[in-house]
């Protein structure tokens, strides 16, 4: 059995650990660095629930092994807010279009939306609805987080289209 020693920053904190050649990014996360808001359902890239932002692009964490994490800068649903709690706006924007409701798809769809918000290109209505077919919410919460996504995209009044 290999085992591998990491360094990686997590939410602005360098982690470093040794880790099993076989140890997936989502169990690391949760179970080593204790970071649960990163939640792990089909455990096989389909559900999105486990989406976290690696090195700025929206990743699945239960396809991406904790020893290929060397030397990466990840940010989970934990380190999204501001330092004095003010919410990401992807965050508000689900909150207040009440875009959620168990909340176990929720921080998937939040790092996917935050990922592509911060990408160089603009991120449109369309990409962002696109961006959801890759996340499953068991609730049926899709009218929701549409309108969540209509007001993160939508244009300050009297800004040209
Ligand atoms: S748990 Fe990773 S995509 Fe479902
Ligand atoms: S809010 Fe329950 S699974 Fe999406």
């Amino acid at each position: 059995m290999s085992e591998h020693h990491i360094a990686v920053t997590i939410n602005g904190r360098l982690h470093q650990a040794t880790v099993e050649g076989r140890q997936v990014l989502g169990d690391f996360l949760r179970v080593t660095a204790g970071l649960t808001g990163l939640h792990l359902g089909c455990e096989h890239g389909v559900c999105g629930a486990c989406t976290i932002i690696v090195d700025g692009k929206a990743v699945r964490a239960c396809l991406m092994l904790a020893a290929q994490a060397d030397g990466t800068s990840i940010t989970t649903v934990e380190g999204l807010a501001a330092p004095d709690g003010t919410l990401h706006p992807v965050q508000q924007a689900l909150r207040d279009a009440h875009g959620l409701q168990c909340g176990f798809c929720t921080p998937g769809i939040v790092m996917t939306l935050a990922a592509l918000m911060q990408a160089p290109a603009p991120a449109t209505e369309e990409t962002l609805l696109a961006a959801m077919s890759g996340h499953i919410c068991r609730c049926t919460g899709y009218q929701g987080i549409r309108r969540a996504i209509r007001a993160l995209t939508a244009r300050p009044p009297g800004e040209p289209a």
